[in-house]
């Protein structure tokens, strides 16, 4: 195939340098770029012509697979015929259908939806409309913020703030104030157990205990990922989720589920909200709405929430100061229509719940490995960590290395592989996915 032709000689010896990559070791990969030149359905093609499956569907995002002609058509068309429209006080039809479109998959009370362009802006955006909410209902006092060890919420300086992962945040120590953070919910009584772990809804009182030391009419809101994805799929506790529901009910304190990674069917329901039966106050998106085509993001709010900080305002004046020039981009609108419509008429959801098991059953098969320390999973989403080699994450990163050339992509956090393959995956792909992954890690 043409692709293959190696891309590299289009470039000059040096040309990798002026790209200061995220999240990566730069100078690691300079001298040994891994390039993707290609992708379709549940493959990649790397600058070498080799074939790689993807087993963390790119980053948790390419829930429909690569390379959806449907997704491009209709960005394509949405270009042709208007490219941009300003969203202050303006608008274009497009955000309008989304918005709607998504609030039917939304659990009952969210039928309001801000857009963004990422995760981290959505989290920033959450944070902005608790604060609006509650100096709108007069509760202005809530000034307090409660996150979790061991969550990730992007990486701007609101989600940097909410992280509880140190290497996130070391680098970067001015952050907000008045941030508080409960526990993680793993323990080593957890390991091996697949699904949600019997012990642990103790772990939720947390909250219960920074209500009795602030105050809970201090605390503005809870930000949980249901299932903590980045640390390397921690899944809650039964219960844990409900009781951090009670407690923030009992003192008026606002429920944000990050649904970044859990949202679109991952968990073989639309969002972890269906999931786990637990409704919460926000909801954060991103990711998958758009397959990854297009970068967007989307915060819902019960309309409780809109309506009181939209009826706050004073007539003719805006009620929310918060927006972003590429708030509602035409192109990222047609995405997410056509990736919401892909997801309904292939039923991806579905899918991805009937695979689960047989994914979660190939997932366990690796437990007789003896560099394997933990497994854990739920729906299509599993952490499959290997014991450090005495260097926490070093481990991890050869080994996302060495599997690439095998032939596989996963993200690694630590030394914690992130399986998370498309919904549109088959039992092959996973087999292929859990037998690369066998091949390597026996050689440890
Ligand atoms: C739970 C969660 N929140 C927020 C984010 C940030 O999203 P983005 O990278 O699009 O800013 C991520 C990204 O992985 C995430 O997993």
């Amino acid at each position: 195939m043409n692709i293959m032709a190696d891309p590299l000689q289009k470039f000059a010896t040096n040309s990798l340098e002026q790209h200061w990559m995220p999240f990566s070791n730069n100078r690691e990969f300079k001298n040994e770029p891994r390039l993707i030149v290609k992708s379709e359905g549940m493959r990649m093609w790397d600058h070498k012509g080799g074939e790689i499956i993807d087993g963390s569907s790119g980053l948790f995002n390419v829930a429909a697979g690569h390379g959806r002609r449907e997704i491009a058509d209709a960005v394509y068309a949405q270009m042709i015929q208007n490219d941009y429209t300003p969203h202050f006080s303006m608008g274009h039809p497009g955000s309008f259908a989304l918005a709607a479109k998504l609030s039917q998959i939304l659990p009952d009370p969210f039928n309001h939806v801000f857009f963004t362009n990422s995760g981290s802006e959505s989290i920033d955006t959450a944070l902005k409309m608790v604060m609006a909410y509650n100096r709108a209902r007069g509760e202005a006092q809530r000034i307090r913020f409660v996150s979790r060890e061991r969550a990730y919420h992007g990486v701007n300086i609101g989600g940097v703030s909410l992280s509880g992962m140190v290497k996130n945040r070391e680098t970067f120590p001015v952050v907000m104030p008045n941030i508080v953070m409960m526990r993680h919910t793993w323990n080593a009584d957890h390991r091996f157990e697949r699904g949600q772990p019997e012990n642990g809804v103790e772990l939720a009182n947390d909250l219960q205990r920074m209500c009795e030391t602030y105050g809970g009419s201090t605390i503005a809101a809870v930000f949980v990922e249901p299932i903590a994805g980045s640390t390397g799929t921690l899944v809650p506790p039964m219960g844990y989720l409900q009781r951090i529901r009670e407690i923030c009910d009992e003192h008026g304190i606002l429920l944000v589920f990050d649904e970044v990674i859990t949202g679109f069917g991952r968990l073989g329901k639309p969002f972890a909200a269906d999931a786990f039966g637990v409704t919460p106050d926000i909801m954060t998106m991103a990711k998958a709405l758009t397959n990854g085509a297009i970068p967007m993001g989307a915060v819902a709010a019960r309309d409780e929430i809109y309506d009181t900080v939209t009826n706050a305002a004073p007539a003719n004046a805006i009620e929310f100061f918060h927006g972003y020039t590429y708030s509602a981009h035409p192109a990222a609108c047609a995405a997410g229509l056509a990736t919401l419509d892909i997801y309904e008429r292939d039923g991806l959801f579905e899918n991805a719940a009937s695979l689960g098991d047989y994914f979660l059953d190939a997932i366990w098969s690796l437990k007789d490995l003896e560099c394997i320390y933990d497994l854990r999973g739920y729906g299509l989403m599993a952490g499959v960590e290997v014991v450090h080699d005495g260097v926490p994450g070093r481990r991890g990163a050869e080994l996302q290395k060495r599997l690439f050339w095998e032939g596989l992509h996963l993200k690694w956090t630590g030394d914690t592989a992130i399986v998370a393959p498309a919904l549109i995956a088959t039992r092959a792909d996973v087999d292929e996915i859990v037998g690369k992954m066998r091949k390597v890690l026996e050689t440890l």
